[in-house]
């Protein structure tokens, strides 16, 4: 097989960026990270003075939003109407709002969309939280990434010690714990884990161990990759 999908899914933390880019690099796939797509509506909101609660004005404003993705040295870089927002994105501002903002049906019906589209030509590792389950139900090859809440905790203290130095791992964990839920109970393409998908645990496995599972699983289950 030359070209195949692969969808990867699970809670803040699993390791979904940092596999999926690794994963997306071994096999010259492209990488699509479309939790950056949801942090950059939520970015350009409360930049306009929006909340997620003022639904109209925010699907009218996502409607008309470019949205951009590029392979960048240090990873994706993300574009909204032509700025660099790559780091602006990961603040805890737009970190607390991105959850209430993923639950509107119709910003989430736009963005599928769009990552449809990327998707279409095959050769693609897309990771978020409904992929498997909705974006890319025929993607060849799903995988559920999971690690429990404190080693999650543990990986995101351990980036944003530097610049949240008023945040603790307790406050941290509950945070993460409070969006997953949000995540797992809204209405429209909640967090779950697709029937077909592959779970791995990686709370105990390295970052190289996990990507090297997925690329044997790419082999044993796809007949593909290298
Ligand atoms: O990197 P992290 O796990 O913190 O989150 P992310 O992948 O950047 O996603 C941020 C948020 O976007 C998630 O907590 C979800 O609320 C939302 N999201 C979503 O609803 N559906 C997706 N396919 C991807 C992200
Ligand atoms: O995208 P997601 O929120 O699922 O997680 P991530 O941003 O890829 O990973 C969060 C942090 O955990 C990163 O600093 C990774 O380097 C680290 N990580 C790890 O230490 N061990 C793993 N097996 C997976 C990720």
């Amino acid at each position: 097989m030359d070209k195949f999908n692969i969808a990867i899914d699970g809670p803040a933390g699993a390791g979904k960026s940092t596999i999926a880019r690794l994963v997306a690099n071994a096999l010259g796939f492209v990488y699509v990270d479309t939790g950056a797509m949801y942090r950059a509506v939520t970015w350009r909101i409360l930049r306009a003075g929006l909340t997620p609660e003022q639904q109209a004005e925010v699907i009218a404003l996502t409607e008309r939003m470019d949205i951009r993705l590029a392979p960048g040295e240090n990873g994706q870089q993300v574009f909204v109407d032509g700025n660099d927002v790559t780091t602006d994105i990961r603040s805890a501002e737009v970190t607390n709002n991105v959850s209430p903002l993923a639950r509107i049906a119709e910003v989430r019906r736009i963005l599928t969309v769009k990552q449809q589209q990327m998707a279409a030509a095959k050769g693609v590792v897309m990771d978020g939280r409904d992929i498997g389950s909705h974006v890319l139900p025929d993607a060849e090859l799903k995988v559920f990434l999971t690690a429990s809440a404190r080693v999650r905790a543990e990986r995101r203290f351990q980036e944003i010690k530097d610049e949240r130095t008023d945040v603790t791992l307790r406050q941290l964990e509950q945070e993460i714990v409070a969006r997953d839920r949000m995540d797992e109970q809204r209405e429209t393409a909640p967090l779950i884990q697709a029937s077909d998908a592959i779970l791995l645990d990686t709370t105990a496995m390295t970052i190289l161990e996990v990507v090297d599972r997925i690329l044997d699983l790419c082999r044993t289950k796809v007949g593909g990759g290298k």
